[in-house]
């Protein structure tokens, strides 16, 4: 079998990356470990920036997200009951927009399916080979059989867990890293959300985010033990915790409800460099993880989305290897902006086990700083609504 770019992995950057392409008549066959069903339980990110929307409509998958999808324009803080809003609007001139990661993978399905594209689910033992030639290719075992796949270019899509980055070897690359002492305990319910905007709560018990899909669906999370298993929190303990860490006019009129979903993630930065090998391109979780404060995790990937089309079409339909060559400096230059703002985001609004009273008193003086200050307001809201790519 042949195509112009072996996409390894259907999460949303695969899927996006597979739907632009052939927009532009350039083939693509998207190789997925997972079944659909596993890839659409997944509750991920809920909150997309003003360039994801946009890629959306140039794969011609826009419609539902600018029909159902919530602008929101602004956030709120709070610090104990003390809560502060921050107006994208008014300091950035955009919005942001409510719409869940599992719709967004769910109109691209759609999309590749109409559109009669290739795209496998349950595929085995990928490995890429060739990828510093002019030749890569890559094979697979599907329903027991090893297939082999030639191709252009490979997209390494398959998130943090994938091979893709691990087949660049080692004294190619370089790795950064900074892990958190705690996770998210997230949950899902079927109750109207506590507030019309997202909250982001920083509390003595540690933080909480009270977030939502739409009217009736609500998703909040609370900073909990690395140790922590999602069995060991009731939804009774979580709800409990959650109104504890929220402002008290909020946990007074939160409504809450049987949980649909309950998980833990841990918290990460991760950067590897380059994003490039040979014909080999890194692109989303494969290459890059940001801890989830601030919603920059999808919306980085699709960054480089943007970044890894653009130059692929330059060079099918120009001839012009320019964009593919400088594909990882920039993306990279994005990335590290945005692995700036969810680190700091992070060490803002949580509590840390090893905190001293000082940094505490200093975390207390930023919140502060931030309740009162519009360039510290603008910078915040300028990286949250997203970066210039
Ligand atoms: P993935 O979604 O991980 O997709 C990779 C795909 O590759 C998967 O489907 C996987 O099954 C497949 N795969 C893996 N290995 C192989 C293999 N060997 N062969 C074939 N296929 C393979 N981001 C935001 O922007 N906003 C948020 O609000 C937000 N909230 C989050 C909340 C939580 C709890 C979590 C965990 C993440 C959140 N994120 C958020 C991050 C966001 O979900 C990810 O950044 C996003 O899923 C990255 O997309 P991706 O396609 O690059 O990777
Ligand atoms: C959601 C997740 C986030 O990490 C975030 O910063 C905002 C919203 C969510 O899942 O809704």
């Amino acid at each position: 079998m042949r195509t112009q770019v072996a996409i390894i992995g259907g999460g949303p950057s695969g899927l996006l990356l597979s739907q632009l392409l052939h927009g532009r008549g350039i083939d693509t066959v998207v190789l997925e470990r997972q079944s659909r069903a596993h890839v659409l339980g997944r509750i991920r990110a809920g909150v997309l920036e003003r360039g994801l929307v946009d890629l959306m409509i140039e794969a011609g998958v826009g419609d539902r997200v600018q029909r159902e999808g919530i602008p929101h324009d602004g956030t709120v803080i709070s610090h104990g009951d003390e809560m502060f809003r921050i107006d994208f609007t008014a300091l950035t001139g955009q919005p942001v927009t409510v719409y869940g990661q599992t719709e967004v993978t769910r109109d691209l399905y759609a999309a590749r399916e109409a559109a009669g594209g290739t795209l496998m689910h349950g595929v085995e033992s990928v490995e890429i080979q060739g990828a510093d030639t002019d030749t890569p290719s890559v094979s697979y075992t599907l329903d027991g059989q090893r297939q082999h796949l030639s191709c252009d270019f490979v997209a390494g899509c398959d998130g943090f867990h994938g091979i893709s980055r691990k087949t660049i070897p080692e004294t190619a690359r370089r790795e950064f890293e900074k892990v958190y002492p705690f996770g998210w305990l997230g949950v899902l319910s079927e109750t109207p959300p506590v507030h019309e905007e997202l909250i982001y709560a920083n509390s003595e018990r540690g933080f909480a985010l009270c977030s939502m899909r739409n009217a009736n669906l609500s998703r909040y999370y609370i900073q909990c033990r690395l140790d922590d298993r999602p069995e060991d929190w009731s939804d009774s303990a979580f709800w409990d915790e959650l109104r504890r860490r929220i402002p008290k006019p909020q946990a007074e009129s939160l409504i809450t409800g049987p949980s649909i979903e309950k998980s833990i993630a841990p918290l990460r930065s991760f950067v590897t460099e380059p994003m490039r090998w040979g014909r080999l391109f890194l692109c989303g979780d494969a290459a890059h993880i940001v801890p989830p404060t601030g919603a920059k995790g999808l919306n980085t990937a699709a960054s480089d989305v943007h970044y890894l089309y653009n130059g692929l079409r330059q060079f099918y339909e120009d001839g012009d290897s320019e964009g593919i060559n400088r594909y990882s400096e920039k993306a990279l230059a994005r990335v590290w902006k945005t692995e700036r703002f969810s680190w700091w985001f992070s060490k803002l609004m949580h509590r840390f086990p090893d905190q001293s009273e000082f940094e505490h008193k200093i975390q207390l003086a930023e919140i502060d700083f931030l309740r009162s200050n519009t360039a510290a307001q603008t910078a915040m809201a300028q990286n949250y609504v997203g970066l210039p790519y």
